[in-house]
């Protein structure tokens, strides 16, 4: 067994840790306050080769692996999570999916320059009534020979206004469950495409979550992924690789509050000593720390089991799990440690308490999560 990230690993940890001191953190206030996406940050990362970060070269991604890219996704939550959240969808829903599922023409057509983020990707399976139960299927897709006609509503969907590259799950055929479920490339502009209201949410205010409505919109047969029917599968196999990266946001999360807790608790004074001499702070610290170590290994276990070929439902539903009840529990305690300094924008931990909710909700909610494992477990 080997406990050491590799040199390249290394090199992408600080090119990430980097990055996010540099060009993330500044303003990462102002524009969480004004739900600003973080639009030349993410160009940036394009061009660094962060957008398509597990793609190969081929299709114009950089060819590296899934712990590299776990390793990313925690620096850049350390500091913004509006912004890792685009990272993570358009690398392990979007690009991933269609390199692992797409045809060759859809690959030179999309994938390489969704690799590239010249443009950004949207992964569309939720809707107003059908959330965690995902074959609930409403959006309906239609086949007429050639083309499908699509109509339906989704809902809360990340890169919603940004996007340009829509992969949207939908209902053919009725009659045959989840086995009648397909997923299309759906372009923006396409006639009868409108996207709806932006959502004001509580945390990673940063990104763009929309509604997205479908009226009659023709999608040619080229763009199903897959065979007819495979949709549903398409989505649970996907989302099965984005938990790693979910998981990795919160473990970023979890890691960016509590290096602001520990630095606070060694500077700010009471009762004539540093809080951090105070051992119910130093206790706090000791338990965050000890988790935070935890879900990193939980969360590079899964990635590992990714890049080995090994089953990872079961690791990576675990890891989401676990690291986004460490991300919500250390935000809270990290807020708590820096007392009504935690309570302002300025210290930064507020936010990232509020960033921290969200781990524990997209890419299937923790009851979900715990679906998954309890199937996986009573199944062996
Ligand atoms: N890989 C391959 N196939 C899978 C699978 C996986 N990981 N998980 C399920 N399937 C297959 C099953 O084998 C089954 O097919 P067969 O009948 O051929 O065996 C089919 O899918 C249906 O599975 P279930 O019977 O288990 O379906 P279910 O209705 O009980 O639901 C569920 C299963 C796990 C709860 C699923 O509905 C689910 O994951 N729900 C959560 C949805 C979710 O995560 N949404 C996230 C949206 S994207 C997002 O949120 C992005 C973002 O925020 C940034
Ligand atoms: P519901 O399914 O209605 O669940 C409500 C509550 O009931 C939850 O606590 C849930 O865990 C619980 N529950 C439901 N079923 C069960 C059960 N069987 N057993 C136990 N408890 C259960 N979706 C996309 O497709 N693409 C995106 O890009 C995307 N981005 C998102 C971004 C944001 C900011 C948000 C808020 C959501 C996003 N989503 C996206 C949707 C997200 O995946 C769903 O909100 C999530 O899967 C939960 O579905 P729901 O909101 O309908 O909750």
């Amino acid at each position: 067994m080997d406990f050491t990230l590799s040199e390249e690993q290394l090199m992408i940890r600080q090119a990430a840790r980097d990055f996010s001191r540099n060009e993330l953190l500044p303003g990462v206030i102002e524009r969480d306050e004004a739900q600003k996406f973080p639009t030349a940050q993410i160009e940036k990362m394009g061009e660094m080769g962060f957008m398509g970060m597990m793609v190969d070269p081929k299709y114009g991604g950089s060819g590296l692996d899934t712990i590299s890219y776990a390793i990313a996704m925690e620096e850049f939550s350390k500091v913004d999570s509006s912004a890792s959240v685009v990272v993570s969808v358009n690398n392990s829903l979007v690009c991933w999916g269609l390199e692992t599922f797409g045809s060759e023409a859809q690959k030179e057509k999309y994938l390489k320059r969704l690799a590239t983020g010249e443009i950004i990707g949207a992964f569309c399976l939720s809707e107003p009534e059908a959330g965690s139960d995902a074959t609930s299927q409403r959006t309906t897709a239609i086949d007429q020979g050639d083309h499908y006609v699509l109509n339906g509503t989704k809902n809360w969907i990340t890169n919603g206004n940004t996007a340009e590259v829509y992969l949207v799950i939908a209902q053919t055929d009725k009659e045959k469950g989840h086995k009648g479920i397909n997923a299309l490339i759906v372009e923006k502009g396409m006639e009868g495409f409108e996207i709806g209201p932006k959502e004001n949410k509580l945390g990673i205010r940063g990104s763009d979550t929309h509604s997205l409505i479908f009226n009659d919109v023709i999608v040619p047969k080229e763009n199903r992924i897959g065979e007819d029917g495979f949709g549903f599968k398409f989505a649970m196999k996907t989302l099965a690789g984005g938990r790693i990266g979910i998981a990795a946001q919160a473990l970023g999360i979890a890691s960016g509050a509590y290096e602001l807790a520990l630095k606070y608790s060694k500077e700010r004074k009471a009762f004539g000593t540093e809080i951090s001499n105070h051992q119910a702070i130093a206790f706090k610290l000791a338990d965050m720390h000890t988790q935070i170590e935890a879900a990193r290994h939980l969360v590079y276990k899964a990635a590992w089991d990714k890049d080995q070929g090994n089953n990872y439902d079961l690791s990576g539903a675990m890891a989401k799990l676990y690291a986004s009840q460490v991300a919500m529990e250390t935000a809270v305690e990290a807020v708590q440690i820096h007392g009504g300094n935690g309570f302002v924008k300025d210290y930064h931990v507020e936010r990232l308490m509020r960033d921290a909710k969200i781990t524990q909700i997209y890419e299937g909610t923790s009851e979900i999560q715990k679906i998954v494992i309890s199937r996986d477990i009573l199944r062996d």
